[in-house]
């Protein structure tokens, strides 16, 4: 009986065994065959197995109406045990809201593989065979797994950047372009300020006409709707081989405001600036190398490092705690 599964499956048990046309009544009904002594012990023992099928009716209802399914064995009407509800990793949190800044200014989101080739993480993006960026100290080699390879030369190597991106993409479309490339880059790195995986954002904004002043005020918006209004922004000159010119970018101390009030601020080392990332204009070799018309389009790129960001903007002093795993460090950010 505790098979029947509701209040519908209990009233068919009922009718089957004690309706008018039920087992019992034939049961009953089939007395009349027996003589007088058998009949009477016969009487006794349907009336008191009617009694006990009813009884089993009436506690089949009961525990229908108190919700509780003793089949299971669980008491469904006690409150239930709560799991914790996890919270979204710092620098995801920042990845997202790094996205959500750029999909308003209308830029779309690519993606690129890991692994990449030689071709795509350098040679394509202006960086010659003798650029210490290639160097074994800084990029993961991956052993070729293939020894059947068709490729003259297979040189699999983890992504040191997400430069490569840029390549992929323009490869697949034609200007104009404007996207951004969010996702995790390798690096033979390890102290305070360096984990062997980290993550970067790359943008990428190729059309007629697009300048440096594009890439400023760009730049500019993002920063100020990530570190808020009161952020100041720095250009300074630098070098990338995929860009030209090429500045680095830093804004004003989250820290301490910017050096004005504090001579002794660890975080930008009392200089009132953070680098917050590496930008400039698309090297005409890039266009060549993805046959753009460099006579015809310009483009601005920056890539910025979102663990570096993520530290700024909650105060975090080492980027190793983000991957140690321990849940109070977690728990106290997502207060
Ligand atoms: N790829 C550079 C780096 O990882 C950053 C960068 C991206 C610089 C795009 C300029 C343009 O350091």
């Amino acid at each position: 009986m505790d098979g029947a599964v509701g209040a519908d499956g209990v009233e068919a048990v009922r009718v089957r065994f004690l309706g008018r046309k039920g087992l019992l009544a034939d049961e009953f009904r089939r007395m009349g065959e027996l003589g007088p002594d058998e009949r009477r012990a016969r009487g006794a023992a349907l009336n008191e197995l009617k009694v006990f099928c009813e009884k089993r009716l009436a506690d089949a209802r009961d525990r229908l109406a108190a919700g509780v399914r003793s089949a299971a064995g669980v008491d469904v009407t006690l409150p239930g045990r709560r799991a914790p509800a996890g919270v979204a990793h710092p620098v995801m949190t920042t990845l997202r809201d790094i996205c959500e800044v750029f999909r308003l200014a209308g830029f779309d989101i690519a993606s690129g593989p890991e692994v990449e080739t030689d071709r795509y993480n350098f040679e394509a993006l202006n960086i010659p065979p003798d650029h210490p960026a290639r160097d074994m100290h800084d990029t993961f080699y991956l052993a070729d797994s293939n020894p059947k390879s068709k490729i003259q030369n297979p040189k699999f190597l983890l992504r040191t950047h997400t430069s490569p991106v840029q390549i992929r993409v323009m490869e697949k479309q034609k200007p104009p372009v404007r996207v951004i490339a969010p996702g995790r880059v390798y690096r033979r790195d390890d102290d305070v300020s360096h984990t062997p995986m980290f993550h970067q954002v790359e943008g990428l904004w190729v059309d007629a006409g697009v300048t440096l002043s594009d890439l400023k005020g760009l730049l500019e918006y993002f920063a100020k709707s990530i570190f808020g209004e009161g952020v100041r922004l720095r250009f300074r000159p630098s070098f990338f081989p995929f860009t030209e010119p090429s500045l680095e970018v830093d804004v004003s101390c989250v820290i301490c405001g910017g050096g004005m009030h504090s001579r002794s601020c660890r975080t930008c080392k009392s200089t009132g600036w953070l680098e917050i990332l590496g930008a400039g204009m698309v090297h005409p070799n890039v266009f060549r190398s993805v046959r753009y018309d460099s006579r015809r389009v310009t483009g601005l790129a920056f890539g910025m490092g979102v663990e570096r960001i993520t530290m700024l903007r909650y105060a975090i002093d080492d980027i190793r705690l983000f991957y140690e795993n321990d849940i109070r460090f977690l728990q106290a950010l997502s207060l």
